[in-house]
């Protein structure tokens, strides 16, 4: 759905007060896109509050900020989204900060990624991905829906092309980000009575730590993993290997700017998609289920059996 479509939707960013150093809450700043973006504004004069998990990330931040020429741009905040304490705590010092002019942009970019089938997925790790992905961007907004309200805020959602293909080996993460898709959806309607607007950013491939940390996560899964399980899914899982390390990733750099875009435009877009792979990606979800199927398997040349025994 496109919020052009949304009556009332054109007005121009109503926040006088904010005008000059607009504040934007980005989650997960301590790396990779969140970290580009948290740049980004600050580069834009934004003011930026930035949530990290550990104390160090935080000061390392600020200190390319201000080697930037952002000096002062940038705060840090400890924010662990699987700590509802720290979402809570996070939220009263946005709210404090940002008294009388409300908070501008929520980018909810934190996130993880678990790889493996899911037929040997502990479920506590299946939880604890949704829980960072898809349920933590709710529990921000409804935590900030205040300030959001005041500025006429707007939420950018890091998804993913993975929240419109879901994919062997990567259900759990493709899972968080179609719930994604599905909340961005409901809430975008939802919070359009009030000007708060809600973006979603659709990246392909991204040249940032999250595949070596997804990597490793597979690996630590994988470990204990009965021999004979793991056999099932090796020709599976090599095919996989091959595909994931194949293909142009694009920058966070990139992405950034397309976030900054979408906190900015006058008129945004309900989706931006950033990478050619991304565009391809979307292109593939619209194929019949059955040749969706086909071209995976053949891409990965699982052995997987088609016929009963
Ligand atoms: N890279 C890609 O190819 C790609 C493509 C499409 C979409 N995306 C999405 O873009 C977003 C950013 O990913 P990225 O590529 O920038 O990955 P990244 O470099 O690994 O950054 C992930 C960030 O999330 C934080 N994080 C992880 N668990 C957290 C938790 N429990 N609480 C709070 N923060 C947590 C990490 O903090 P720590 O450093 O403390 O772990 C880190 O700051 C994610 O939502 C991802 O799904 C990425």
């Amino acid at each position: 759905m496109s919020s052009d479509s949304h009556p009332g939707l054109h007005a121009p960013r109503p926040n006088p007060a904010s005008a000059q150093h607009p504040t934007v809450l980005v989650t997960g700043a301590s790396s990779g896109i969140g970290w580009a973006t948290a740049l980004e504004m600050a580069g834009r004069g934004w003011r930026v509050l930035a949530g990290v998990r550990r104390p160090v990330d935080g000061e390392a931040l600020v200190q390319a900020a201000a080697d930037g020429g952002a000096a002062g741009s940038v705060e840090w905040l400890p924010l662990d989204l699987l700590r509802p304490d720290d979402i809570a705590a996070a939220a009263d010092h946005v709210r404090r900060v940002s008294q009388g002019t409300g908070l501008d942009g929520l980018v909810n970019s934190a996130g993880v990624a678990l790889a493996g089938p899911l037929e040997l997925l502990p479920v506590e790790r299946l939880r604890e991905q949704l829980e960072i992905n898809s349920v933590a961007p709710i529990a921000l907004v409804q935590a900030l829906s205040e300030p959001l309200r005041r500025a006429r805020g707007r939420v950018v959602n890091l998804s993913s092309v993975s929240g419109r293909n879901s994919v062997p080996f990567l259900g759990p993460y493709c899972a968080s980000k179609f719930a994604l898709e599905a909340l961005s959806d409901a809430l975008r309607v939802e919070l359009a009575p009030w000007g708060v607007r809600v973006i979603v950013v659709q990246p392909g491939k991204v040249a940032t730590p999250m595949w070596d940390r997804a990597r490793t996560a597979a690996q630590d899964l994988w470990a204990p993993v009965p021999a004979a399980d793991q056999d099932r899914y090796q020709a599976m899982k090599r095919g996989i290997e091959r595909l994931a390390g194949q293909g142009r990733m694009s920058e966070p750099q990139a992405v950034a700017r397309v976030i900054a875009r979408a906190l900015i435009a006058r008129r945004p877009r309900a989706r931006y998609v950033v990478g050619w792979d991304a565009r391809l990606g979307i292109a593939f979800s619209h194929l019949p289920d059955r040749w969706r199927d086909w071209l995976i398997r053949r891409a990965i040349g699982g052995t997987a059996a088609s016929r009963r025994p």
